[in-house]
């Protein structure tokens, strides 16, 4: 037995492909159960795609990269879920494309957050953060309040996505360009916002 362990400690070429058999074994065991688990691939009930103003505000969110600073996954820690709300499941984000789950904290996880504020409070926070939380380094994002969002690309989005399998309705393509028309990118990454973890369980 000691002698076997000198050979494999002595060969490096042998070492790294133990080594590599260990780690992929480790991932094959954490990957291939959720292959095959289908309420982790399935959407929680009541997860729908995005009405046409929420995903035009998450297209804003995603070009603004406001993932750099704010993920949109709750740990399955204790001291995360006290803090947020039920921990993130993989069937609540089936209709994101790209997912936001990301694990960069400048700013506080989003996954839970709304409904937490109101709408007002998102507009003055969006507009300059420091209006409601003065120790706040989260930067203004004032040119939102002025850009229109234009219907008729929203509505090519909702398209693009029916086609990778998004289960959109041709009413709720249809109904997009006057769902989002004359409004503000402002109002919609509020919408988006507001929307985010609607579906969650309920508990810690
Ligand atoms: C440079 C890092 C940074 C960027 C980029 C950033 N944020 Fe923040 N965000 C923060 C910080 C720090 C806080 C905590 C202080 C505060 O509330 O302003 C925060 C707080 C928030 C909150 C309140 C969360 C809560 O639970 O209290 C929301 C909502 C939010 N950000 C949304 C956004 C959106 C939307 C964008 C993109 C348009 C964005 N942030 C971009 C750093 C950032």
């Amino acid at each position: 037995m000691s002698h076997s362990h000198e050979k494999v400690e002595t060969n490096v070429g042998l070492m790294a492909v133990l080594i590599a058999v260990a780690v992929s074994f480790g991932g094959l065991a954490e990957i291939v159960p959720l292959m095959f688990q289908a309420e982790a691939i399935k959407p929680l009930p009541g997860v729908k795609p995005y009405p046409a103003l929420q995903l035009a505000g998450r297209d804003v969110y995603v070009r603004e990269g406001c993932y750099n600073c704010h993920s949109q996954m709750v740990r399955t820690l204790r001291f995360e879920t006290e803090r947020y709300g039920h921990y993130s499941l993989a069937g609540e984000s089936v209709y994101d494309h790209p997912f936001q789950w990301g694990s960069k904290r400048t700013g506080p996880d989003l996954a839970r957050v709304g409904g937490r504020y109101s709408d007002d409070w998102h507009r003055v926070h969006l507009l300059n953060p420091r209006d409601v939380v003065p120790e706040s380094n989260m930067p203004s994002f004032p040119w939102l309040a002025e850009n229109r969002i234009d219907g008729a690309d929203v509505e090519r989005r909702m398209r693009a996505l029916k086609r990778i399998g998004d289960p959109y309705t041709n009413e709720d393509i249809a109904g997009a360009q006057a769902a989002v028309n004359g409004k503000t990118e402002l109002e919609a990454v509020v919408a988006y916002l507001q929307g985010l973890g609607k579906h969650a369980p309920r508990g810690g």
